[in-house]
């Protein structure tokens, strides 16, 4: 369904300062992608970027971005892509489609994880100062700082630095090795709940800046995610 409109004129609306925008296409995905599930699993809960209000996450739980990297999307770039979390308690599988450049990446809890159906790992870079780390920098006000400070802390350790703008995608990306770390605050549980699978069962580690499992339901998180190798470089930088 992306690709339909993909390169085609949008209408583009904002939301709110604070969610940023919605286009045709990421409510007629979202629209699709809740159809194609609710036809095997009538009674299961969504958890979705388009819909008004979402509930407490409980039993089953569909967590749906129709469309990670809306503003890549709008601009033609093909750095966006579906991501689709299954979480009952704790993520079982997730899902990162890229529809423009023919990438998925695949995760089951235990099971490890995929890249076009081959099995992935992270990256054995161990030193920052030898890798990319890819850190999110927030559009919105009042926490555009935050984002800049994170950058401050981790930029001097030496990293190539790389932002590709869609937070599924940059989980992703490590996971299958490509960057070595990524760092974002301000966002929300849809960009990250499937990628979050992707990257731990390639190996890789995502924690708060603590070093703490990640409340992704929450507001305001900001998450660390890495080839588990530069973690702990990571959370030392951020002190
Ligand atoms: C956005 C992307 C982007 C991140 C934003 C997110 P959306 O998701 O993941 O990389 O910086 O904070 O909201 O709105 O394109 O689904
Ligand atoms: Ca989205």
């Amino acid at each position: 369904t992306a690709l339909q409109y993909f390169g085609k004129p949008l209408r583009v609306k904002t939301k709110s300062a604070r969610l940023g925008i919605v286009t045709d296409a990421d409510i007629a995905c979202q629209n699709r992608i809740k159809e194609i599930i609710s036809s095997s699993f009538p009674d299961d809960l969504f958890f979705a970027e388009e819909d008004k209000q979402n509930p407490k996450p409980r039993g089953r739980v569909w967590v749906i971005d129709p469309i990670d990297g809306t503003n890549n999307f709008s601009r033609g770039i093909p750095f966006f892509c579906v991501s689709i979390a299954f979480w009952e308690g704790n993520i079982k599988s997730g899902v990162v489609h890229v529809p423009a450049l023919g990438y998925t990446f695949t995760s089951e809890k235990g099971k490890g994880a995929f890249f076009n159906g081959k099995k992935m790992h992270v990256s054995g870079v161990s030193r920052l100062k030898d890798g990319f780390a890819d850190i999110g920098m927030p559009r919105r006000e009042g926490i555009r700082e935050k984002g800049f400070k994170i950058f401050s802390k981790i930029y001097p350790k030496g990293t190539g630095f790389k932002h590709f703008g869609t937070a599924a995608l940059q989980l992703s990306f490590v996971a299958v090795g490509w960057l070595d770390a990524y760092l974002e605050f301000g966002l929300y549980p849809w960009d990250v709940a499937a990628g979050i699978l992707v990257l731990q069962e390639s190996g890789g580690k995502v924690t708060d800046d603590k070093g703490k499992g990640l409340d992704f339901f929450k507001n305001d998180f900001l998450i660390v995610a890495s080839n588990g190798k530069v973690h702990s470089e990571l959370l030392e930088a951020l002190k």
